[in-house]
C-alpha cells in the first residue's frame, strides 16, 4: 500500500514537473527556420534559432536592467502562450517590388516577474521563411508606468567565429568603410582612429559594431542582424564578445548614458535575424518592410521616385563652394556681406543644371548653398547658423521657381542643419511652409556635425525621434524626404513611404573629398547599410581621375561602367546624375543608359550575389516591359554569367550592353568601355566581362521590328 502510495506520488510529481517544464517553454517555426524559447531555472528568457535544425544562434538572454528594476531579465514565470499565423500580400508605394508577401508563424509570451510588484513583459516572436524578428512589449500594467532603459540585454551567441562585414559601432556616424573578418579579431580601434575625414567620431567601445551586421558562417550559411521599426528608442549597436562569439545589445546612450525613456504600454523595436544558405536570400528578404507598420499616408499619389541632378559635386570637389562669403564676420564697405566669385548656387548656374535636367529625362534638381548660413556651417557646435527660408542675394528663388516649373522640373529643397536639431526643430514648420510656397516636392536634409540637443548623439532616442519629425511633418506638407547623416534605416518608409532614401553610410561624395572607398564597398552595402532602407548613394561619376581641384590625384575607385550599374545594384527610390552636365557631354553614347534608367520598380530578380565580391541584379520597370540589368564586382575581374529567364517567353528585346572595355580597369583605366546591342529573349544568357573594380549596365527593351532587321540575335555560348 505504501509503495503504491509512493508510486502515485512520484507519478504526479513528474507529471506535474513536466507540465511545468513543458509551460516554460515554447516552439515556433516556419520552413527551415525554428525558434525555441525557455525560461531558464533563475526564470531568465533565452531563445535559441534553428536553420534546416542546425542551431545558427545559441541559447541567448534575453531582457533589460530598468531604472525601476536592475533585475528585470531574470526571475520571471511564463503565463502564457499564444500563436498567430499570418500570409498575406500588399502592395508598395514604391519599392524593389510591387507586391510583398508577408509570410509567418509567431508566438506571443507572456511572462510575469516572481518578485514583487510582478512586473509584466511580453515577447513577440516571428518566424519567416528567411529569419526572424522579436520585440519586447511592456504591457500597460498597474506598477511600471514611467521608467528608464539603463540596458538592453539582448543577446546573439553564435555559432561559431562566423566570418563578419562590420564597421565601428559609432554613436554619431555610419560613415566608415568595412572591414571584414572573423568575429574573434573584430576590434574597430584602429579604423576610428585613422577615419580623420568623418566629421564627428564617437566609438568609446573598441568592440562595438554597427548593424546591419553581416556574416557568414563556415558551412557558407548567410546570416545578418539587425532591427525594424526604430521608433522612440535609440539605435541597437553590437557589443562583440571576442571568445565567445556572442553579440550583445549596446544602446545608444543619451548625455546621461540612459539609454530610452519609456512610458508603458511600450513596444521596442524588432531584433531582426536573416539567414539563408543563399547570399541572394538576404538580398531580397523582406522582413524588415513586414515587421514595420503599413502606410500612415493615405493619399500617395504626391509621392514619386526620381532621378535628380543638382549643385552639388562642383562643391565636393571644390570646384564652387556653399558659401557666398569667405568672411563670416565682416561686410564690404556698402554693409553687404562680400561675395567670394565661387558661389555655386546661383540663379545662373541652377538654370544650367534645370536645362540639363530637363533635356535628359531626370525630374529634379538639388540646389545647395542657396540659404544663408555657410560661412560657419559645421564644426563649432554653434546653434543658430542657417536660416531655411533666406536665400543668398545671388539666388533668385521667386525666377527659379518659374524656370524650373516651365521647363517640368522640381527643385529640390536643402535644409544642412549642421547638427543644430532643436534650431531646425524650431524653424521646421515655416520652412516647410516655404517649401509649399515655392513648389519644392522635395527636401534633402542634413546633420554634419556633433548634435544640439548637446550631448545627444545622432543614433539615440531623441534624434531618431527628430528624424520622425520631420518625415511627418514633411508628409502633413506632400513633401519626400532624403536624410543625410541620420541614424541608418530599419523599414519605417513603408509607414512613411515620403521617406524616400537616406544617406547613412559612406557615400560616393567620400571619393571627392577624401581618399575615397575601396572598390568592394558597393558589393558589401546592399548587406549592410541597404537591408534598413534606401540609400542616397549618389551615383553616376563619370569623371573619374583629376576632378578634384585642391587634389589632382584623387581618382574614383570604379570603373566608368560600375557608376552606371549602381544605379541597379544601389536601390534607392531617388537616384542622382550626381557628376557636372560637362563630364556627361564627353560620353554621350554611356549616358544613354542613365538617361533611359528608370527608379520606380515592378520586380527585381537577384541574378547572383557574395558579399565584399560581387553582385548582379535584374529589375523591371513598373508598368512597362522594359528591364535593366546591373553587375559589379570588387577589384578582382569576373565573368558575369546572365540568365535572362526572367524575360517573356516568346517575346524578342533589344539588350544594350554597357560594358567595361577590354583593357578597363578601375586604377588605370576606369573610363573605357564598350556599347553593344544584341537582340536577345528568354533563353538568352549573356557573358560579360567585369574588369577590376568594374561593372556592366545593360538595358532591355521590347524589340521593334526595325532592330530585329538592324541587330544580331545574342549568341548564348555555355
Ligand atoms: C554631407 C552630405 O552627405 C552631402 O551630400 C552634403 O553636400 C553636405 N553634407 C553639405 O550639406
Ligand atoms: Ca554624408
Amino acid at each position: 500500500m505504501k509503495w503504491i502510495q509512493i508510486f502515485t506520488s512520484l507519478c504526479l510529481f513528474l507529471l506535474l514537473t513536466q507540465t511545468t517544464n513543458a509551460q516554460q517553454s515554447g516552439t515556433v517555426s516556419l520552413g527551415k527556420v525554428k525558434v525555441v524559447f525557455t525560461l531558464d531555472q533563475n526564470g531568465a528568457p533565452v531563445y535559441e534559432v534553428y536553420y534546416n535544425n542546425k542551431p545558427i544562434i545559441l541559447p541567448s538572454r534575453l531582457g533589460f536592467r530598468l531604472s525601476v528594476d536592475s533585475l528585470f531579465y531574470t526571475s520571471f514565470q511564463l503565463t502564457g502562450t499564444e500563436k498567430n499565423s499570418n500570409d498575406q500580400t500588399w502592395q508598395t508605394v514604391w519599392g524593389e517590388t510591387k507586391d510583398v508577401r508577408n509570410h509567418y508563424e509567431e508566438m506571443v509570451v507572456s511572462l510575469r516577474s516572481k518578485q514583487p510588484p510582478g512586473y509584466q513583459l511580453r515577447i513577440i516572436f516571428r518566424v519567416f521563411e528567411d529569419g526572424v524578428g522579436f520585440r519586447y512589449e511592456f504591457p500597460l500594467q498597474p506598477n511600471l508606468k514611467y521608467f528608464i532603459v539603463t540596458d538592453e540585454l539582448t543577446q546573439f551567441n553564435l555559432a561559431g567565429n562566423y566570418k563578419t562585414w562590420w564597421i565601428p559601432g559609432d554613436f554619431d556616424s555610419n560613415e566608415y568603410p568595412y572591414t571584414t573578418s572573423p568575429v574573434s579579431e573584430i576590434d574597430n580601434r584602429k579604423m576610428v582612429g585613422a577615419s580623420t575625414e568623418i566629421a564627428v567620431r564617437d566609438a568609446p567601445d573598441p568592440f562595438a559594431v554597427q548593424t546591419p551586421l553581416m556574416m557568414k558562417t563556415g558551412e557558407g550559411l548567410y546570416i545578418n542582424i539587425h532591427e525594424a521599426a526604430l521608433v522612440n528608442y535609440s539605435a541597437m549597436q553590437l557589443h562583440v564578445d571576442r571568445k565567445n562569439y556572442s553579440l550583445n545589445a549596446s544602446l545608444v546612450p543619451d548625455a546621461y548614458g540612459n539609454k530610452a525613456y519609456l512610458h508603458a504600454p511600450f513596444k521596442t523595436p524588432w531584433r531582426t535575424i536573416m539567414v539563408s544558405d543563399k547570399a541572394a536570400d538576404i538580398l531580397s528578404s523582406k522582413i524588415i518592410l513586414n515587421l514595420n507598420e503599413p502606410s500612415v499616408i493615405k493619399n500617395t499619389a504626391w509621392i514619386k521616385p526620381m532621378k535628380f541632378t543638382g549643385v552639388w559635386w562642383e562643391m565636393q570637389i571644390g570646384k564652387s563652394t556653399w558659401s557666398y562669403s569667405d568672411f563670416p564676420d565682416s561686410l564690404g564697405s556698402d554693409g553687404k556681406p562680400v561675395p567670394n566669385g565661387k558661389h555655386g548656387a546661383t540663379t545662373a548656374n541652377v538654370k544650367r543644371y534645370i536645362d540639363f535636367a530637363a533635356a535628359n529625362n531626370i525630374q529634379g534638381v538639388l540646389v545647395e548653398g542657396w540659404n544663408t548660413g555657410w560661412e560657419d556651417w559645421f564644426g563649432k557646435w554653434k546653434e543658430n547658423v542657417f536660416d531655411f527660408t533666406k536665400p543668398y542675394p545671388d539666388f533668385d528663388i521667386v525666377e527659379l521657381t518659374r524656370y524650373a516649373a516651365s521647363k517640368k522640373v522640381n527643385l529640390i529643397m536643402h535644409n544642412e542643419t549642421s547638427g543644430s536639431a532643436t534650431d531646425y526643430e524650431r524653424q521646421m514648420d515655416t520652412a516647410f511652409r516655404f517649401m509649399n510656397l515655392f513648389g519644392y516636392t522635395s527636401v534633402k536634409t542634413g546633420y554634419v556635425g556633433k548634435i544640439i540637443p548637446r550631448g545627444e548623439h545622432h543614433d539615440g532616442q531623441w534624434m531618431v525621434d527628430h528624424y520622425l519629425r520631420v518625415v511627418q511633418k514633411a508628409a502633413e506638407h506632400q513633401v519626400m524626404l532624403d536624410s543625410h547623416e541620420p541614424v541608418r534605416p530599419t523599414g519605417l518608409q513603408r509607414t512613411y513611404p515620403n521617406w524616400m532614401a537616406s544617406e547613412a553610410a559612406r557615400g560616393n561624395e567620400f571619393n571627392a573629398f577624401s581618399i575615397g572607398s575601396p572598390p568592394e564597398h558597393e558589393t558589401i552595402l546592399p548587406f549592410t547599410r541597404l537591408i534598413g532602407g534606401p540609400m542616397d548613394y549618389t551615383p553616376g561619376i563619370f569623371k573619374m581621375k583629376g576632378y578634384n581641384v585642391s587634389s589632382p590625384t584623387r581618382q574614383m575607385h570604379t570603373t566608368l561602367c560600375k557608376q552606371m550599374a549602381l544605379y541597379i545594384t544601389l536601390y534607392s527610390p531617388v537616384q542622382m546624375v550626381a557628376d557636372l552636365p560637362e563630364n556627361y557631354e564627353t560620353h554621350k553614347d554611356a549616358f544613354q543608359f542613365i538617361r533611359d534608367v528608370t527608379t520606380d520598380w515592378e520586380d527585381t530578380r537577384i541574378l547572383g550575389a557574395e558579399p565584399g565580391d560581387y553582385i548582379y541584379i535584374a529589375r523591371k520597370e513598373k508598368g512597362s516591359a522594359n528591364w535593366f540589368v546591373g553587375a559589379i564586382t570588387d577589384e578582382e575581374k569576373r565573368t558575369a554569367d546572365l540568365s535572362l529567364s526572367f524575360l517573356d517567353k516568346g517575346k524578342k528585346y533589344l539588350a544594350t550592353i554597357y560594358r567595361d572595355g577590354p583593357d578597363a580597369d578601375w586604377n588605370d583605366k576606369p573610363e573605357s568601355y564598350k556599347i553593344e546591342k544584341f537582340i536577345v529573349d528568354n533563353d538568352t544568357k549573356l557573358r560579360i566581362e567585369l574588369a577590376k573594380g568594374g561593372g556592366a549596365a545593360v538595358s532591355i527593351f521590347p524589340a521593334t521590328e526595325a532592330n530585329i532587321k538592324e541587330y544580331k540575335k545574342y549568341k548564348t555560348i555555355f
